[in-house]
């Protein structure tokens, strides 16, 4: 166990306790080869702002550009956070908006048209920086002819690893959820919003979340099961498109349409992880559980 933050002596850091302390932060994942000094990349992005049309002392008078758009005109104008270097702009190349990402997300799936045709797609996008830092893409696994498809967040680490999804800790709860309605693993496909790790499992952002959407919903319906659970808040919000939270919407049902014309039942439960760390949620997991057996 590293010292509290506040014990550091700045001037006089032992490396070990530094290092032991970002771990702890969650900054488990070396995400490039070299360090990168962020205070000098701002410096220059920010002088190459300040002499750019639009930015520095003209922000927001740009036509083309509303003030409050992704110009970031508090940062070009050098009063704000310092300007994200690229790769690092919520988990999207610089060079790809989010909305064209996502569009060239829903013409790549869109066009697979088999689930081996669409994991090839997802390893060839590059519309979303989350690939980058991940050592692996985690597609999918189970039956594919499976009647219920569970979808997860996003993997974490030992799924990275392995490049398959829920092979941790909640794997192993989730696992045993299922076998207590009859089902094994392999009866069922699981899969997450996400196909890559956001380093050091820290929450997905909307960004993320909206560039990967159009593969998950393709998935499930290449796959075409008759119930689909939400695994958490993120998945939950994500395929229910709605604003409210995992409490509110777990034990709902809604019916989900695919462009094909096909349907599925959709509910929500709270993610294992999140009944790890609160066993006596497990009474809530238990109830929503027998009505997704009695809806099978
Ligand atoms: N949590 C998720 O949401 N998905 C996984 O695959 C593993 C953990």
């Amino acid at each position: 166990m590293s010292k509290p933050i506040t014990d550091f002596d700045v001037n006089n850091l032992d490396p070990f306790e530094a290092l032991v302390w970002q771990f702890e932060m969650g900054a488990d994942e070396a995400i490039a080869d070299e360090p990168l000094d962020r205070f000098k990349a701002s410096e220059s992005l920010r002088q190459n702002a300040a002499n750019r049309p639009g930015f520095g002392a003209n922000a927001g008078t740009n036509p083309q550009r509303p003030a409050g758009a992704s110009a970031r005109p508090a940062q070009a104008a050098g009063t704000g956070p310092a300007p994200m270097p690229a790769g690092a702009d919520g988990g999207f190349l610089l060079s790809d908006t989010p909305h064209e990402a996502r569009q060239s997300a829903r013409d790549a799936a869109a066009a697979a048209n088999s689930l081996e045709e669409l994991k090839a797609a997802i390893e060839k996008f590059e519309g979303c920086a989350l690939k980058k830092s991940a050592s692996n893409t985690v597609f999918g696994t189970g039956s594919v002819e499976a009647k219920l498809v569970l979808v997860g967040e996003a993997p974490g680490a030992e799924e990275d690893r392995q490049g398959l999804p829920f092979v941790g800790p909640s794997g192993k709860l989730l696992d045993a959820m299922l076998r207590s309605i009859g089902l094994a693993r392999e009866e069922v496909y699981i899969t997450n919003i996400l196909p890559w790790r956001p380093p050091g499992n820290r929450q997905p952002t909307t960004a993320e979340v909206a560039v990967c959407e159009p593969f998950v919903r393709r998935h499930l319906e290449l796959i075409g099961p008759k119930v689909v659970v939400c695994l958490g808040g993120s998945s939950a919000k994500t395929l229910m498109e709605e604003d409210r939270g995992i409490t509110r919407l777990r034990g709902t049902w809604k019916e989900v349409a695919f462009a094909d014309g096909k349907k599925a039942d959709l509910t929500a439960m709270f993610h294992p992880a999140y009944l790890l760390r609160t066993p006596e949620q497990k009474r809530l997991a238990w109830r929503d559980l027998r009505a997704i057996a009695q809806k099978l």
